[in-house]
């Protein structure tokens, strides 16, 4: 051959020629393989072939170079193809080409070195207009006028064709678990669907015809559904206490709230008891479950009292003389928001006359929240902030989120500023609202919480606590207004109470003399739950009592209108009769026939409060007004976030002769 021992060829110092080779050639066999499977739209078959060609001989003749010149076979072959390019190059360029210092070199290096030059070349010229996504790459990074720019383009792509390998293993990863999920999912019966693209998608809405829908296929299935929405979502719809059991009754950790339901609640209520998990959750409701104690709720009565007293007076005034009707649900959901904040913050206002900018803006975070729901682009948070709803959302958050830490801080302030004793000495024969109960909260370890937690939970309270109890009471009315004969045995059961008093106001110890009242009540949340639905994610395989499986990762729906609505559960079900809540007939029913605050572990904390207000108002309207339905308005049901109506619950309100 003729060339001398180490002109140019310096080894590196790890890898042997033999080694560097290899890996040159596989790493552009790789590369090769990625233009195979077409990572660059630029590429196409002949050129990659073309490219692939191209490396193996850069390979080849890079190792000519690091180990002084001796090729094999195949690059001399390739130097042999290259001399006819340096002959005609050398035939042009009259005198030879000449070495430093004017001699001539030996011919076939030089040729080889020549050739390396060109294919290098060609390959970027190729390059350049076949893989421009690696272009840019490279000029990105400032490697594309360097040294190591076709090693840079090597690992570029081989970075990509490991991080789209990745993305198959994963994608098929996951087709194999959907495809096992829906062979378990097969013992489950379904209503006929849309079709297989949309599944049961849209089919039953939140409207009254979709209620309507719910309780046709209930005729015919009476335990547990599956619901597809689009191809590849599955839900169990579950509707029979047996079924609902082993869901409800799992601890915390197994069956905890899937985010794809409350999800949007959460920039709202923050970590707070509806929307945290784990061991935050089980910490907290031990710390607020004293909050809910009768002792606690006990001097709440004055202020069930006082805000339904408000609202009386509104309603006095605005039918006087005339036979209008009015909206329950705008006039109780004030009612209740009033109560709450009184109750949480002891803040004390008109909010019933006058709306405030908190009042309206948890009003508006309760309609966005629903809004959202519905349109499946803003289900991105990066879409629906840039949107006008998103944006008002964001703004009434910070208002509400300004006004409960401005609570909380000047709370706090003050508790330093005096020092826990005397701040205990203060409040004596005084109402402790929520916010002084959670500063004074300490778990096992003597641990306090922190004003965003105590944030998060006092959100929570407002948004849970109003909306729900505003809905209950207005389909209460309703329901009483629709039968006047209940209606007058609840009113005569109130008057019995009430006899003899001078002063019409409710105490602890009426509310258990007041047992078809509150039987009423509890048909009319059978009938109309405010909480239509409540869904779980298993973090475990269940086992249903018949033995079929739930698959862990499936969203369940525990429907609790479903359930109450079951006629292998509760006979004419669509007919209110408050008699199934009287105690002699309560023993043959499975505690969990009927679940309006949901039941086990994460029940609604705030039933005693919910009932307690409940009855309060119940019982004082039935005292000074009689319902009646306004037939002109028909009552359509709609279920959001709670169970409300298209277009409100109209009643007409007659005032009462006062009592002599
Ligand atoms: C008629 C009135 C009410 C009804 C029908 C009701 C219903 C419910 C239901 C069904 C749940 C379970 C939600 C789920 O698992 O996803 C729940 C949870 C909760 N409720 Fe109520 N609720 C009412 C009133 C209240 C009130 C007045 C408060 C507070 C003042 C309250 C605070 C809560 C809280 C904090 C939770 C979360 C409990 C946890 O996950 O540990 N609720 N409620």
């Amino acid at each position: 051959m003729g060339t001398k021992q180490g002109q140019g060829g310096r080894k590196p110092d790890g890898l042997g020629p033999l080694g560097v080779l290899s890996v040159c050639v596989l790493a552009r066999l790789f590369l090769c393989l990625c233009v195979f499977l077409s990572i660059s739209p630029a590429v196409t078959l002949s050129n990659s072939v073309f490219l692939f060609r191209l490396h193996v001989s850069a390979s080849l003749s890079l190792l000519f170079s690091i180990s002084g010149g001796r090729a094999s076979v195949p690059t001399q072959r390739l130097a042999r193809s290259g001399e006819c390019q340096g002959r005609a190059s050398r035939s042009r360029r009259p005198g030879g080409v000449k070495g430093p210092g004017g001699q001539t070199e030996p011919s076939e290096p030089r040729l080889l070195l020549r050739l390396r030059r060109i294919q290098i070349e060609g390959q970027r010229q190729r390059s350049a207009e076949m893989l421009p996504i690696t272009e840019h790459m490279l000029h990105l990074l400032g490697l594309e006028k360097t040294a190591f720019r076709l090693y840079a383009v090597t690992g570029l792509l081989l970075a990509l064709l490991f991080f789209l390998f990745r993305l198959l293993v994963q994608f098929l990863g996951l087709c194999w678990r959907f495809y096992i999920t829906c062979r378990r999912l097969r013992c489950f019966p379904q209503p006929p669907r849309r079709n297989w693209l949309l599944g049961h998608l849209g089919m039953y809405l939140p409207n009254e015809s979709g209620l309507q829908d719910e309780n046709k296929v209930l005729e015919s299935m009476h335990y547990v559904i599956l619901v597809w929405l689009g191809p590849v979502l599955p839900l169990l719809v579950l509707m029979h206490p047996d079924y609902i059991k082993p869901l409800l009754g799992a601890s915390a950790a197994v069956a905890p709230k899937d985010e794809l339901f409350y999800g949007f609640l959460r920039p709202w209520l923050g970590d707070g008891l509806l929307l945290s998990k784990g061991d935050k959750w089980s910490r907290h409701r031990r710390l607020l479950t004293p909050a809910f104690h009768f002792d606690i709720l006990k001097p709440y009565m004055k202020i069930f009292n006082q805000c339904t007293n408000i609202m009386h007076a509104k309603w006095r005034r605005l039918v006087e003389g005339s036979d209008v009707s009015l909206d329950m649900f705008e006039h109780i959901s004030l009612m209740t928001l009033d109560t709450l904040q009184k109750c949480v913050f002891s803040y004390n206002s008109d909010y019933q006359e006058k709306m405030s900018d908190y009042i309206s803006a948890i009003i508006e975070l309760s309609a966005l929240v629903v809004r959202r729901q519905y349109r499946l682009h803003h289900h991105l948070d990066f879409i629906y902030y840039r949107t006008a709803d998103g944006r008002r959302f964001r703004q009434a958050c910070d208002t509400v989120h300004h006004f409960t830490t401005e609570v909380i801080q000047e709370r706090r302030r003050v508790l330093r500023q005096q020092g826990m004793e005397a701040w205990l000495k203060a409040k004596q024969g005084k109402t402790l609202d929520f916010i002084d109960v959670l500063l004074l909260a300490r778990d096992e370890d003597g641990k306090e919480m922190s004003d965003e937690d105590i944030r998060a939970e006092a959100d929570t309270f407002m948004f849970e606590g109003h909306d729900t109890t505003s809905s209950g009471l207005s389909w209460v009315f309703f329901n009483l207004a629709k039968y006047p004969e209940y209606q007058e045995k609840c009113r005569e059961e109130i008057q019995e109470v009430m006899k003899n008093r001078e002063l019409e106001e409710l105490e602890w110890e009426d509310l258990t003399q007041l047992p078809f009242t509150t039987m009423c009540i509890k048909e009319s949340l059978r009938k109309f739950p405010p909480v239509t639905m409540i869904s779980r994610q298993c973090t475990e395989d269940v086992k249903l009592p018949d033995g079929r499986i739930i698959p862990k990762g499936i969203i369940c729906l525990v429907s609790v209108y479903g359930t109450h609505y079951n006629p292998t559960v509760w006979p004419d079900a669509k007919v209110y009769n408050p008699y199934r809540f009287d105690p002699d007939n309560t023993e043959q029913r499975s505690p969990l026939a009927y679940m309006p605050f949901s039941a086990g572990p994460r029940n609604c904390i705030g039933q005693s409060f919910a009932m307690a207000e409940m009855r309060v108002a119940v019982a004082l309207t039935l005292l000074r007004f009689r319902l009646s339905v306004d037939r002109t308005r028909k009552v359509r049901r709609k279920p959001e976030l709670i169970l409300r109506t298209e277009d409100g619950i109209w009643l007409k309100v007659e005032p009462l002769p006062p009592r002599a």
